[in-house]
């Protein structure tokens, strides 16, 4: 595996195995790897012949009050967890290699930011979509996966390559969780014994939101109801929002009928979490819950 800091680096490497005929798979993270990672990791060794994976702890995607400065790093930890898992390339830029001037112009997600994260996170999706920009033109993947557990992020990456040409496939992958429901997050290290008890009210309350549906209840309120029931019974839990909108477009939706995401986020502690699971009927497998 090579490690590579330099934008230049990064597309002179991809330029010279593209050159070669192979497929380059990019799989972007803040690091601090995790199992959801590096299922990424795997879908891409499946899908190219070269997996890029670059770790940028990226301080234009976080608000003046967020957690920064106290992200979980740890670059040699990455590093070996990369290697082990057939990474070849981890890109791992410093900030001033980013962001060597104040940016001016950004990528905007629009009304895609109008509801979930986007009003409790200002200007974090421009961030967002202006570092995968960056990250994209410095390694030119044919491919980039994303998670779903970060659903909002997903759609406005595949809205951004859609609307302004980027010559990339954007590939969504499932929410990789523990056994016991709690979706993989960098941030879980943040939670005490208490909180991480507390923090399955989130993963169960999408699990009651699927089960009020298969009921046969179509009622985005009602459907809604049957999760807020579950958050409200854990005290430690302080619910953001709680959100039924259609999954291209992040409206609010009033029924559940087509493939409709429901999306959840709340504080347990000083610790933000999110999760999502996506309701209704003809599904494909990887977009349940349990996918
Ligand atoms: P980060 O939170 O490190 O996540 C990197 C990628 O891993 C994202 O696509 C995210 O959705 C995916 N991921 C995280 N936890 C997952 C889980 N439990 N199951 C499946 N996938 C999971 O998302 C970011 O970084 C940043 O915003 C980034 C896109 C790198 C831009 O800075």
């Amino acid at each position: 595996m090579i490690e590579i800091e330099t934008v230049a680096a990064m597309r002179a490497w991809s330029r010279a195995a593209r050159r070669v005929g192979e497929r380059i798979a990019f799989v972007p993270t803040m690091g601090f790897l995790h199992e959801g990672h590096l299922r990424l990791v795997d879908r891409g060794r499946r899908d190219a012949d070269r997996v890029v994976l670059s770790v940028f702890v990226n301080p234009t995607q976080f608000g003046p009050i967020e957690d920064f400065s106290r992200y979980p790093r740890d670059a040699a930890r990455d590093r070996a967890l990369a290697e082990t898992r057939g990474v070849d390339a981890v890109f791992m830029p410093s900030t001033e290699e980013m962001y060597p001037r104040t940016g001016v112009v950004r990528v905007v997600p629009g009304r895609l930011a109008d509801h979930l994260c986007g009003p409790f996170r200002p200007g974090h999706f421009e961030g967002v979509l202006t570092v995968v920009a960056k990250l994209l033109h410095a390694v030119e993947p044919d491919v980039a996966i994303f998670g779903r557990k970060d659903a909002q992020q997903a759609v406005m990456i595949q809205r951004m390559v859609a609307d302004l040409d980027f010559p990339v496939i954007i590939d969504v992958a499932p929410i990789v969780r523990e056994a016991d429901g709690l979706a993989l997050s960098s941030r879980n290290v943040y939670l005490s014994d208490a909180d991480r008890t507390a923090a399955l009210a989130l993963s169960q309350a999408l699990t009651a939101a699927h089960e009020r549906f298969t009921s046969g209840v179509t009622d985005a309120a009602e459907v809604l109801q049957a999760a807020r029931a579950v958050l409200s019974a854990e005290p430690a839990v302080r619910l953001e929002y709680l959100e039924a909108v259609d999954p291209t477009e992040l409206q609010p939706v009033d029924v559940v009928d087509a493939a409709t995401l429901v999306a959840v986020a709340a504080y347990v502690g000083r610790t933000r979490l999110i999760d999502n699971t996506i309701v209704g009927r003809g599904l494909a497998a990887d977009e349940r819950l349990d996918g």
